[in-house]
């Protein structure tokens, strides 16, 4: 694990950018596997101030998303898929339809999933995948639980959960307490990750995965199991686990 200590936000989402344009140099047909959440907005500003610049062309890539919440449509500004076109997508010469983000209006959410992870396998894996972390370590919508699923699949929320994401609902009642995220096991699969921790309500369970800890109580140090993995940390958080 390489653990990358920044002095700033600005820096943390300039330096994954970097990455991300680096692993799109070398594979313009490269699979990103992209995130929600504040943390990565820093990134996708990056990546869409050097599209502009022609820095960078996405015209070749392939996204896929990390998950989504159950019941929300694509045009409900609280989806993902809507923080996405929004926040990254809109804004960069990306082929829409190659960004999958999975769909929380299925009929059969379990079938979605299935055939989430069928997609990202023909598309031959995620080369690089962006993670955030939740206070509670989750990873995507993985919560701290007795087991753990490997696959896409149906989630219910921690309160912790609903409760730090209320945030960006006009009342906590209207945060969905249901999600279809990626699992672990499909996470672990991607061919290198990048870990960003930004804010020090994060430094507890990081410390944890620092330490090289592996349980199920805290999803992140799953991540302990993979080979490739960057953490990009604020410099305000590695102060306080070091
Ligand atoms: C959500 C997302 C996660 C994200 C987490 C942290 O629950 N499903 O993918 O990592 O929030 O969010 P933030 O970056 O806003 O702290």
């Amino acid at each position: 694990m390489k653990v990358v200590i920044v002095e700033n936000y600005k820096e943390m989402s300039k330096k994954a950018a970097d990455m991300i344009k680096e692993t799109v140099k070398e594979n313009p047909e490269a699979v990103l596997g992209l995130a929600t959440g504040s943390t990565p907005e820093g990134l996708y500003n990056e990546l869409i101030d050097m599209n502009k610049k022609g820095e960078v062309d996405f015209s070749n890539v392939t996204t896929v998303n990390l998950d989504e919440y159950i019941g929300l449509d694509g045009n409900n500004t609280q989806s993902y898929r809507y923080f996405m076109n929004n926040k990254l997508f809109d804004h960069i010469n990306v082929n829409k339809e190659r960004t999958f983000v999975p769909n929380g209006m299925a009929e059969n959410i379990e079938e979605e999933g299935k055939n989430y992870d069928k997609k990202i396998d023909e598309l031959g894996g995620i080369d690089v995948q962006i993670l955030g972390i939740g206070v509670n370590g989750h990873i995507a919508f993985n919560e701290p639980d007795d087991v753990l699923t490997a696959g896409t699949h149906k989630t219910k929320l921690t309160k912790s959960t609903i409760e730090a994401n209320s945030r960006f609902f006009d009342t906590i009642e209207e945060v969905p307490t249901e999600a279809i995220t990626m699992g672990l096991g499909q996470i672990l699969k991607s061919k290198k990750i990048i870990l960003l921790v930004k804010g020090i309500n994060k430094a507890e369970v990081v410390r944890e995965l620092l330490q090289g800890v592996i349980t199920t109580k805290n999803p992140s140090t799953m991540l302990n199991m993979h080979r490739d993995v960057t953490i990009i940390m604020e410099k305000e958080v590695y102060e306080l686990i070091k």
